[in-house]
């Protein structure tokens, strides 16, 4: 059996790398893969038929690169595509690799607390899907879920623009004073998390990139046939869609010494 396959990330954009910089903090010794698609970035404002098409073929070229379990920590993505992937894409294309999602276990870290009004802020696509409130009613149906879409702000963080970005948490915030936990339902809102956290002092914010890391450990403990195929050499492949100066420097913000280089 293989064992030099990687663990791939996937994202709209520059995003995901938070969540793979947890990834690698906790588990330092895996080969990863990094794939943002910010050719096509924001996903979030474009039509469920056009993020399904860009998610497959970022995950055809995932597979091609030798991915053997993909984290697609892109929302909207997730939202509109995770299903589809897993129930007909994989089967039929790739059936020995596994396509996971942010969606679940975030509502299940999001639901550990006995919870009234849940607040989620994310992309338009992933708001009008309603996932989240979804997810969150299989597990107690009475939680009012108030979601709102935050189109502002993934443009300004890839656009490395955050002097701009607190004015708009700070009203976003408003409608969420009265929840007892709030989702941040967008691969580039754990950036924000201190603004949120600022203005919602008494809220349990709920950042994905807290949470994903645990999740991941604890799902290659339990499968073993893909722990088995993962090389451990340590070895980081980072690549884009489009790359400029901008992307460049929040990616060299995260990883000073790993090269973000074009697909
Ligand atoms: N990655 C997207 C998400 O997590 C945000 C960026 C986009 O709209 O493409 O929903």
């Amino acid at each position: 059996m293989a064992n030099n396959m990687k663990i791939g990330v996937f994202d709209s954009g520059l995003g995901g790398l938070v969540i793979t910089q947890a990834f690698i903090k906790s588990q330092p010794q895996f080969d990863y893969f990094y794939y943002g698609d910010s050719a096509h970035l924001p996903y979030g404002e474009k039509t469920s038929g056009q993020i399904l098409k860009y998610t497959l073929q970022g995950m055809r070229y995932m597979i091609e690169q030798n991915c053997k379990i993909i984290i697609i920590a892109c929302n909207t993505a997730t939202s509109i595509a995770l299903r589809y992937i897993q129930q007909r894409f994989l089967p039929e294309y790739a059936p020995d690799i596994k396509v996971l999602g942010v969606v679940i276990p975030t509502v299940e870290v999001a639901a550990e607390t006995n919870l009234k009004n849940v607040g989620v802020v994310a992309t338009s696509a992933t708001v009008r899907s309603h996932i989240y409130r979804t997810e969150l009613h299989k597990i107690n149906p009475n939680i009012n879920v108030i979601e709102l879409a935050a189109p502002e702000l993934v443009p300004l963080i890839e656009s490395n623009n955050f002097e701009y970005v607190e004015d708009f948490v700070k009203e976003y915030c408003n409608s969420f004073k009265d929840c007892g936990s709030l989702i941040l339902g967008c691969t580039h809102y754990p950036l924000l998390k201190d603004m949120f956290r600022k203005y919602l002092p008494n809220v349990k914010v709920v950042s994905q990139d807290e949470l994903m890391a645990e999740k991941l450990a604890d799902y290659l403990k339990r499968h073993n046939e893909i722990y088995t195929c993962l090389g451990q050499n340590g070895l980081r492949d980072f690549r884009v869609s489009s790359l400029n100066k901008h992307s460049q420097k929040v990616a060299q913000n995260l990883f000073a010494d790993i090269p973000l280089i074009k697909a």
